[in-house]
Parts: structure tokens; sequence; C-alpha cells
């Protein structure tokens, strides 16, 4: 059983989720899926005060918001699954805030080295018009920080709502890349 942990940055239940039930459902049953709604927590953006650079044990981050019990689940996990729609190119702010608050988690322990992290991706646009940056960032991230990118989903041009939801191609992809993405998991 893996502990998979989804970090769900749209502000809303759309494009993203959906394709990420599919991800989740290829990925076969019997994970224990932590499914965290970003927009719902209470996440502040990092404030570059190093004090988790000057700290040795844990996060060592200085801000007490729920990012605090969200370093233990980014430890935990033995997937962290990114699902972020594109905005301006990027990631959502929600994403992005905690994408730099793991820095503090990179730094003293390096706790999350080794770690493995996949993505999956939603955008209006052309697929490496769109999602490409984000891919590079994630894909960058997880180099600096010896993560194990494990690889993305990315539906682009996505078809919103019902046309993305009857969508038996896409639906088959997404599943497709769960599967793969769970055997990527076990393989280590
Ligand atoms: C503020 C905003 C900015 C966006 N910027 C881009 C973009 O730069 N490139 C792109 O391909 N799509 C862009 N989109 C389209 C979304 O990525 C796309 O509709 C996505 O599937 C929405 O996912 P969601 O329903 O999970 O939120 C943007 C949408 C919004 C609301």
């Amino acid at each position: 059983m893996n502990n998979i942990l989804v970090l769900e940055g749209s502000p809303r239940k759309g494009n993203t989720s959906v394709v990420t039930d599919w991800v989740l459902a290829g990925m076969g049953k019997g994970n224990k899926v932590t499914r965290v709604k970003l927009c719902e927590q209470h996440i502040q953006p990092c404030q570059e005060c190093f004090t988790c650079t000057d700290t040795k044990k844990g996060a060592g981050c200085a801000q007490d918001d729920d990012m605090v019990e969200l370093y233990d689940k980014l430890i935990d996990a033995d997937l962290v699954l990114w699902a972020s729609p594109i905005f301006c190119w990027n990631v959502t702010a929600q994403t992005k805030a905690v994408l730099d608050r793991c820095f503090a988690l990179l730094t003293g322990e390096d706790l999350l080295k080794g770690s493995k992290w996949a993505l999956v991706i939603t955008a209006g646009g052309d697929a490496f018009d769109g999602a490409d940056l984000a891919v590079e960032m994630f894909r960058r991230l997880a180099d600096y920080g010896d993560i194990k990118y494990l690889g993305q989903h990315v539906v682009a041009p996505c078809p919103d709502g019902a046309k993305l939801k009857n969508s038996a191609v896409l639906q088959k992809q997404a599943k497709l890349f769960g599967k793969e993405l769970a055997a990527a998991v076990k393989k280590g």
C-alpha cells in the first residue's frame, strides 16, 4: 500500500480534479490517498527570513500556519502528486506558495531527499505552449532537492466540464499514466 499525497492547486473543483481522479483510479486500489485542496488551507508565501537555513533539525520554518502539518505529510508520502492548472504559464499561486515553502525541507536535514514526485497539469492552451515552463520548474526543483521526479501527465488543450468528463480518450490516457506511475513508485 502506497501513501499518496495529492496537492490540488486549482481554486475550484474543475478540470484538474477530474483528471486527477482518473490518474488515481489508474494507480489501482489499496493506496492510502490524502487529497489536500490548497485553496482551503492557510498557507502564507515564504517570507525569506532564512530561519530554516539556520535550523539544523526539522523544517525549521518560522511561520505557524497549515504548512506545519503539510511538512509532515510531504515527508511521509511515498508519492507526492502535484495537481495544478496552468495560470499564466505556470502553476497556480496556491501551488507555488507550497513549492517555495518546501525550501525549508531542502535545507538542514534535507528531508525531501529521495522523495518521489509527479505532476498532473491541465491547460487551456497547447501542451508545450501552456505547460512547458511548469514542467521544467518541477524537473529542476526535483534535481536540486535530490527528489525523484517520476514524470507528468499534461492535458492540453483541456476541454471544460462535460466535454472533459465524457472524453473516453482523455480518461484512458490519464489512467494509463496512473498505472505507469504506480509501477514507477513500486520500482523505487
Ligand atoms: C487566471 C487564469 C490564467 C490562465 N493561464 C493559462 C495559461 O497561461 N496557459 C494556458 O494554457 N491556460 C491558461 N489558463 C486556462 C486553465 O489552465 C485551464 O482552463 C485549466 O484546465 C483549468 O483547470 P481547473 O478547472 O482545474 O482550474 C488560465 C486560466 C485562468 C483562470
